[in-house]
C-alpha cells in the first residue's frame, strides 16, 4: 500500500516531455497493484477468498493483471458480465446489484455466475429462466438485516430500509420458494451493508454480527452453506492518507470469527467466507496528473485551474473530500508570455468545467505553484476515471498509460 511515488512521478514527467498541449493523464502502477493484491490475498486466513469488483475499475491491464492473483471477479451488470467473460473465459464470477434485467440473468446462467438475489420477485425470475435454460444456478441471498454493530460511516447501503437486499422478513417465503426450486442452489447469504470502513476492529464487529445472523438461519432453517460473502467496503482514507484501514490486523482478527458448522459423516464442514472488495484493491495504484493552466487570486481565496478536472477524476466531488496532491515543479517555460505562481498560500484546484463543483482539492496550503507545473493526484485507481462524466463539455479524454507489473510478486 506505499506508494511508488518515484515510479509515478518520473511517468508523469514523462508524459508530459512526450505531450504537446498541457498535461492530463491516468497513470496505473500495474506493479504496485499486483504486489497489493497479492499481500491482501496473502494475508487472508485460508477460509477466505478475495473477488474483485470490478465497477471500481474495470480497465483491461489493471483486470488482467489481478486475474491470477485473486479469486474471481464480481460484475454489477450484464455490461460487466460481457467484459469479464470476453477476456477471462473461465474465471469464476459473482453477479450482484439491483434492478436485474431477465437478459442480464440469462447472460449469468449461461456464464457460470453465481448470482447474488436481491428479493423474492428476481429469485422467481431467475427460477423460470434457470428451469428455461435447463441449467442449474448457484445463488446466494443478499440480505439487509437491521444490526446494532452497523458503523456509521460515509456511505451506508444496509441496516435501514433502502433499496438493497431482502429484508428479514421475506427471508422465510425465499427459502421457501429455494424447496420448490431444484434449478436453484443456495450456497449462502451475501452483506454488503455499507462502504468506506476505515476502522479495521469495527469492521471485525460488523463481520462478527454477519456470522451470528448466518448461524441462527442456519440452525433456524437447518440450512448448510458453502458460502458467506461479506462484500466490500474497506476504504481509502483520503483525508489522513497516512492512516490507512490496517488490513494485517483486520485479516488477524478474521482467524477468531466463528463460522457455521454442521458435520457429514466424520467431517466438520463450515462454509467459505468471500469478500468482494472494490475501492481497496485499485485505489492505490492510480495518479491523476495534470498541468496546472491558469493561477489567479479572487478575494481571499486562490485558484488553480487545471487542464481536466471532475470530468476526469470525479472522486473528490463525489466522497466530499479536498483531495491530496503533489506538485511537480516543471522548470521549462518555452511560452511566450509571463508565468503566473502563488507562493506560501492555500489554493484551491479546480478544473475546465463551468461549474463551482469542479473542485479537486480546497484551500491546500503550497510552497510555491505555477502555471505549467503538474499537480498529481494519488488514489485514483478506484471510482475515479470509470465514475467521471466523462463528456460533459466535449474536453478531450485522458491518456491512459499503464506502468507495467514486473514478473516477481513480494
Ligand atoms: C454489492 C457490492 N459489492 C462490492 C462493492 C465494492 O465495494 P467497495 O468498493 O467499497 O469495496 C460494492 C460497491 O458498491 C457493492 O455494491
Amino acid at each position: 500500500m506505499k506508494l511508488d511515488w518515484e515510479r509515478a512521478i518520473a511517468a508523469a514527467r514523462d508524459a508530459h516531455a512526450a505531450a504537446d498541449s498541457p498535461l492530463c493523464a491516468y497513470l496505473y502502477d500495474l506493479n504496485a497493484l499486483a504486489q497489493h493484491a497479492a499481500r491482501l490475498r496473502a494475508d487472508l486466513p485460508k477460509h477466505c477468498d478475495l473477488f474483485y469488483a470490478i465497477k471500481a475499475n474495470s480497465e483491461l491491464p489493471l483486470l488482467t493483471t489481478l486475474a491470477p492473483l485473486l479469486d474471481g471477479f464480481e460484475a454489477s451488470s450484464g455490461g460487466e458480465i460481457a467484459w469479464i467473460r470476453r477476456h477471462f473465459a473461465q474465471l469464476p464470477l459473482i453477479f450482484s446489484g439491483p434492478g436485474k434485467l431477465d437478459s442480464e440473468l440469462e447472460l449469468a446462467i449461461k456464464h457460470g455466475a453465481t448470482v447474488h438475489v436481491e428479493s423474492l420477485h428476481e429469485l422467481e425470475r431467475l427460477a423460470a429462466l434457470a428451469r428455461a435454460s435447463g441449467q442449474s444456478v448457484s445463488l446466494l441471498l443478499r440480505v439487509n438485516p437491521a444490526l446494532a454493530e452497523l458503523a456509521t460511516t460515509t456511505l451506508v447501503m444496509g441496516g435501514k430500509p433502502t433499496q438493497f437486499g431482502i429484508a428479514t422478513e421475506h427471508i422465510p417465503a425465499c427459502l421457501e420458494r429455494l424447496q420448490q426450486e431444484p434449478a436453484l442452489i443456495l450456497c449462502g447469504f451475501h452483506f454488503h451493508l455499507l462502504s468506506h470502513q476505515l476502522n479495521a476492529d469495527k469492521h471485525l464487529q460488523l463481520l462478527a454480527a454477519y456470522l451470528r445472523q448466518t448461524r441462527q438461519w442456519c440452525e433456524q432453517y437447518g440450512l448448510h452453506i458453502e458460502h458467506i460473502n461479506v462484500g466490500g467496503g474497506i476504504g481509502v482514507n483520503y483525508r489522513e492518507p497516512h492512516q490507512q484501514f490496517d488490513w494485517p490486523r483486520f485479516s488477524r482478527g478474521l482467524a477468531d470469527l466463528p463460522l457455521p458448522e454442521w458435520r457429514a459423516g466424520d467431517s466438520r464442514c463450515q462454509p467459505r467466507l468471500r469478500f468482494e472488495l472494490g475501492r481497496f484493491v485499485s485505489a492505490f495504484c492510480g495518479y491523476y496528473a495534470t498541468e496546472v493552466v491558469d493561477i489567479k487570486d479572487a478575494g481571499e481565496r486562490t485558484f488553480a485551474v487545471v487542464r481536466g478536472g471532475t470530468h476526469h477524476f470525479r472522486t473528490p466531488a463525489a466522497q466530499g473530500h479536498s483531495h491530496p496532491f503533489r506538485i511537480l515543479a516543471v522548470e521549462d517555460w518555452p511560452r511566450i508570455y509571463r508565468r503566473p505562481a502563488v507562493r506560501g498560500r492555500p489554493v484551491t484546484v479546480v478544473g475546465q468545467l463551468c461549474t463551482p463543483k469542479d473542485v479537486l482539492a480546497s484551500d491546500t496550503p503550497v510552497e510555491r505553484l505555477r502555471v505549467g507545473d503538474l499537480l498529481l493526484f494519488p488514489y485514483a485507481g478506484a471510482y475515479a476515471w470509470h465514475i467521471s462524466h466523462h463528456d460533459f463539455l466535449r474536453h478531450p479524454h485522458p491518456r491512459h498509460i499503464y506502468l507495467p507489473a514486473e514478473q516477481t510478486i513480494f
